[in-house]
């Protein structure tokens, strides 16, 4: 079949590689020239595992395809993607839709046959319907088709979670394009993925509600850590315990920091304007961000405490700054809270990142990227774990901080308290 994905970030970049690894050829646009020349050259724009050797073999072989021309690619294309970003407006918790409905106007000057137009982009409940709208202004019903198609991949993972989904969800009640897309996505559905033909607007509701009930679970075990540092519980025993249990499932009861990163902040916070614009309350999403914005105050607040209040003039190390492991995306990291908080406060800081330095922090006073682990860890009065990357995981602290009594918070638990112990290492971790 012949795509196109208009947008070529994480959801359109990975899906468009993996619709041509699946035997489809495949034209990736964007109005951005330089990532386009880049792409070209097999350069990717974002750090994820695996996508840089499937551009080449894909392009190589002729599947895969670059352009800033949006006109000649969607004339070329049966199925077109609407892949492009939906930040959250200025100071507001509205989606801003603004790319979205700016493609859907340039596809509707090019369909002379019959197209299947699926948004991929995370957006509220009825913008399938606006963007039928603006297409019915320019272009015969019988001619498109509006399908919502939401993506479930994870930064760090995305590859994986493409082509080995759980589900796939098409939203549309025309048989036709139902039809095109099952064959389309037959492969993954023949490895097991289950295939979920619903309303376009249950689809676009299915993916908010999966990143808000994600969002509710993190935050909830988070809570309960909370708990269990009062009497001296351990969390990861509750999570355990919890998560046996198949109608709760152990996946995403990790306590950790704030979550963060470019879709479950987001999409919480443009599931509650979607409501409120509908005059519907959900409370239990609204006490989760509420909850979670609080949450990097909370720790910064441990972190006085671990440090007895004395945070002027110590020498702390953050392990990790993006907001989880394998990926180098800084979008919502509580560090962005965290290390402006300890500069201001006059620690000395120092960070390491497996995916290098991080120019959020350039402006700041007394902060400053180093190299490798080692560097970053030398002579540190409290070494900070906030993502865990594997290769933080088996560190032997002792040697390379050579200073006698540092400490340790862990804020992703990697490592084992009664080990920490044995080494004589002053170590905290999350409730635990
Ligand atoms: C998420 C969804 O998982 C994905 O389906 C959707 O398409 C996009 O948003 P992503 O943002 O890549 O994916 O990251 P994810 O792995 O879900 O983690 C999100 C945040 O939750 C991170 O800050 C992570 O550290 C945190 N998290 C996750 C926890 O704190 N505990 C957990 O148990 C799991």
């Amino acid at each position: 079949m012949k795509l196109c994905m208009i947008g070529t970030g994480y959801v359109g970049l990975v899906s468009g590689v993996c619709f041509a690894e699946l035997g489809n050829e495949v034209i990736c646009v964007d109005k951005d020239q330089n990532k386009i020349n880049n792409l070209k050259k097999s350069i990717i724009p974002i750090y994820e595992p695996g996508l840089n050797e499937l551009v080449k073999k894909n392009s190589k072989a002729g599947r895969l395809k670059f352009s800033t021309n949006i006109d000649e690619s969607v004339q070329k294309s049966n199925i077109i993607f609407i892949c492009v970003g939906t930040p959250t407006k200025k100071n507001k918790y509205e989606a801003d839709l603004s790319q979205v409905y700016d493609v859907a106007k340039k596809i509707s000057k090019n369909i002379k046959s019959f197209k299947i137009i699926i948004n991929k982009s995370t957006v509220p409940v009825m913008t399938g319907d606006k963007v039928e709208k603006i297409l019915s202004k320019k272009v015969k019903k019988k001619l498109f088709s509006v399908v919502s198609n939401p993506e479930f991949l994870r930064e760090g993972e995305a590859i994986r979670d493409f082509i080995y989904p759980d589900r796939i969800v098409i939203g549309t009640s025309n048989k036709k394009s139902n039809k095109i897309l099952k064959n389309l996505y037959s492969p993954l559905i023949s490895k097991g993925a289950k295939y979920i033909n619903t309303s376009r607007r249950a689809a676009e509701l299915i993916k908010y509600a999966s990143n808000a009930f994600l969002a509710t679970k993190i935050t909830f075990i988070n809570e309960l850590a909370n708990f269990c540092e009062k009497l001296d519980i351990n969390v990861e025993d509750v999570s355990i315990g919890m998560g046996t249990d198949k109608r709760i499932g152990g996946r995403f009861l990790r306590a950790g920091p704030a979550y963060g990163g470019s879709c479950f902040p987001k999409d919480t916070r443009a599931l509650i304007d979607t409501a409120n614009k509908s005059l519907t309350s959900l409370s239990v999403i609204k006490s989760v961000i509420n909850s979670n914005n609080k949450r990097s105050d909370l720790l910064l607040y441990r972190i006085r405490k671990i440090l007895k209040n004395r945070i002027k003039n110590k020498k702390i190390t953050f392990l990790g700054v993006t907001f989880k492991a394998n990926t180098d995306d800084m979008r919502e990291s509580s560090s962005l809270k965290m290390i402006p908080y300890l500069s201001k406060k006059g620690a000395k800081v120092r960070y390491y990142d497996p995916t290098g330095k991080k120019q959020e922090f350039d402006r700041l006073k007394n902060v400053q990227f180093k190299n490798n682990i080692k560097e970053a860890c030398i002579s540190s009065d409290l070494i900070i774990i906030h993502t865990e990357w594997n290769e933080f995981k088996l560190i032997d602290l002792k040697r390379i901080v050579s200073k006698k009594n540092f400490i340790v918070y862990d804020l992703r638990n990697i490592y084992s308290p009664e080990k920490m112990k044995k080494q004589k290492i002053k170590y905290f971790g999350i409730g635990r």
